[in-house]
């Protein structure tokens, strides 16, 4: 990523993987050591992206065509990159973000079956150069996904929380699909991607993603 002088670490995993307790985990362990951390997320992180998630994440949104799902979320990535990433990168910031363009690989490209060649266009276009420099997948079953976003969704449903569950109707075929596709993107790209086993203690977890970041940011 020229030019770009911050660090872009993202968190990736089928739905119910943990990748948001991860990344606050981290943001709070860089916070303590005075870094200057900026957690972004997708779809979603802007005024804009926020009324596109509440297009694509709610389950009364029906027959939206596989195409028009991917622009919705590359546009929603488009404002992230100019309204707050790419800013935060070229003032030096570690910039968190949870999900970014392989989550569109994953779940457009090989989920809904438009292919990588559509996704890598669009991220040209999307995203002009910003490129994650580390990025972690965390590896679940996509039974343990189904039974945690079930679980999830009951106690925001008790909480009266948005509706947010369109993606988790899908099946376990789609998630495997999902998550295999994730490891097919950590093979083709071993110096940026790691997958870490999702199934262990949040703990456990932390510690594996601590080590690789302390790398890329020369914590001693
Ligand atoms: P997210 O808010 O990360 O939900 P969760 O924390 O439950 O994983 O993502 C919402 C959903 O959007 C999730 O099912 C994955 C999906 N998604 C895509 O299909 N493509 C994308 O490019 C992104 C960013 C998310």
């Amino acid at each position: 990523m020229a030019g770009k002088r911050g660090r872009f670490i993202t968190f990736e995993g089928i739905d119910g993987c943990g990748k948001t307790t991860q990344l606050e985990m981290l943001a709070e362990r860089l916070r303590a050591l005075n870094m200057p951390v900026t957690r972004a997320r997708e779809p979603g992180g802007t005024a804009v992206g926020d009324a596109i998630r509440s297009i694509l994440l709610d389950s009364a949104t029906v027959r939206l065509a596989p195409v028009a799902e991917v622009l919705l979320y590359f546009a929603s990535r488009a404002q992230n990159v100019d309204e707050i990433i790419a800013p935060a990168l070229e003032s030096g910031r570690v910039v968190l973000c949870d999900r970014f363009v392989d989550a569109s690989a994953a779940y457009q490209g090989a989920g809904r079956g438009l292919g990588w060649e559509l996704i890598e266009n669009l991220e040209r276009i999307a995203c002009r150069g910003v490129k994650p420099h580390l990025t972690f997948i965390l590896d679940i079953e996509p039974a343990t996904s189904i039974s945690r976003a079930l679980e999830r969704n009951r106690d925001a449903a008790g909480a009266g929380a948005a509706d947010e569950s369109r993606f988790e109707r899908e099946g376990l075929e789609f998630f495997s699909r999902v998550r295999g596709a994730y490891l097919e993107i950590a093979a083709r790209e071993p110096g940026r991607v790691v997958v870490i086993d999702g199934e262990r203690s949040r703990q456990a977890v932390q510690e594996d993603v601590w080590r690789h970041v302390r790398r890329l940011l020369e914590i001693s």
